[in-house]
């Protein structure tokens, strides 16, 4: 199964790429494809549109076109669920110890990590970042 991170702008500025790609390497995920993308006002928009009611949306939308952000396409079986267990609470204050936010997250919204939240939004997301030719042959794309 394949599952959408994204390491995000603090955490890319910040130096700490490395770092998270080596924590989720750990934790089991193989990296299947990978971007540094510098999205656009337009791609972040689509990418939370799902939020876009939200007080945070405009925000994180500003957030999100800071600077480049490293979109991973990672597979592990349970991907989705268990990639949500190790990056932890959206609130890194909330998250359990050892988990990448409460490493390495700075705040709610610069919290250094993104997860696909369904295996529907993981497909949805994946689609979004990597073109059909790079994921082919993996398992669970589709
Ligand atoms: P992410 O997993 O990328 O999905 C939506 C993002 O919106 C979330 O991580 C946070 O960065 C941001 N977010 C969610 N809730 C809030 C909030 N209450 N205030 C600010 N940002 C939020």
């Amino acid at each position: 199964m394949l599952t959408l991170a994204i390491i995000k702008p603090d955490a890319v500025h910040n130096g700490l790429a490395g770092k998270i790609l080596a924590h989720l390497e750990a934790a089991g995920f193989r990296v299947r494809a990978a971007r540094l993308v510098r999205l656009t006002t337009a791609q972040a928009e689509a990418f939370y549109d799902v939020h876009r009611e939200r007080p945070f949306y405009r925000p994180l939308v500003t957030f999100m076109t800071s600077g480049p952000a490293l979109a991973l396409a990672l597979e592990r079986a349970d991907a989705v669920a268990h990639l949500r267990q190790v990056i932890g609470a959206t609130d890194p204050a909330e998250a359990k110890p050892g988990t990448v936010r409460k490493l390495y997250a700075e705040s709610k919204e610069r919290n250094a990590i993104h997860a696909s939240d369904s295996d529907e939004s993981a497909r949805r997301e994946i689609a979004f970042f990597f073109p059909e030719s790079e994921l082919r042959g993996l398992s669970g794309a589709q």
